[in-house]
């Protein structure tokens, strides 16, 4: 199976999340038994987005890009694991823009997976090498089934800048987690993916997919990656 996930970040409102779907539904991507899709949406837009992809009965499968690392309770604003597991399958935590503009650490994110898993949503825990080790070792010390989680290697100067890594550059880190994880779980890229460059990394051996941010925003081209990989 390969992935392709989208990270809309802090992009779209309600409104315009349905007309995103509208986009997708008539461009008609190739959906791939193989491929599975998955869309991580701000909170506002899940519940009315997976209304309409089931009135549409398009396959894609709905995420969130972050919950709180503590159980429900008086903490004021707080989405917790319980809230979202009525809604989604999958959540990402420690984007880098969540360590660098809200201070998360690797302790934060492993509560957090830790949660996740309790209410039985997939972790997707992304990781660049100033702390992937400190990440992963934090993974087990919480206990945490690395099994069930998705990994992503996210190296911070291939962030939305249109300068990925080379695909061998990125199959050296993945397999350096898959060791780590003893390749237990499936292990994504993220970094300046596009419709023309989706393949090359996929078609590495411990590539099993990717994370998209800025083209995933735009039915056309989120539509040419999943088109690319069918
Ligand atoms: P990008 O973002 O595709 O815009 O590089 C990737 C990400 O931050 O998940």
């Amino acid at each position: 199976m390969k992935y392709v996930i989208g990270n809309w970040k802090s992009n779209q409102n309600l409104t315009e999340s349905l007309v995103w779907i509208d986009g997708i539904h008539a461009l008609k991507p190739k959906f791939s038994p193989d491929v599975s899709v998955i869309l991580c949406l701000p909170f506002t837009d899940i519940a009315g987005f997976n209304h309409k992809l089931s009135d549409l009965n398009l396959p894609i499968i709905t995420g969130a890009q972050n919950v709180s690392h503590l159980p429900p309770g008086k903490h004021t604003g707080e989405i917790t694991a319980n809230m979202l597991s009525e809604l989604i399958n999958y959540c990402i935590v420690g984007h880098s823009e969540r360590r660098r503009d809200f201070g998360e650490t690797s302790e934060m994110v492993a509560e957090k997976a830790k949660s996740l898993l309790e209410n039985a949503i997939t972790p997707i825990v992304c990781l660049d090498l100033p702390y992937l080790d400190e990440q992963i070792k934090e993974l087990f010390q919480k206990n945490i089934d690395v099994s069930r989680c998705f990994f992503v290697y996210e190296p911070l100067a291939a962030i939305g800048t249109g300068r990925p890594l080379t695909p061998t550059e990125i199959n050296h880190t993945t397999n350096q987690i898959g060791f780590l994880i003893d390749n237990s779980a499936p292990i994504l890229y993220g970094g300046s993916v596009t419709a023309d460059n989706v393949k090359s990394f996929v078609d590495q051996g411990r590539i099993d997919g990717v994370l998209v941010g800025t083209d995933s925003l735009e039915p056309t081209l989120f539509a040419g990656i999943i088109n690319s990989l069918s």
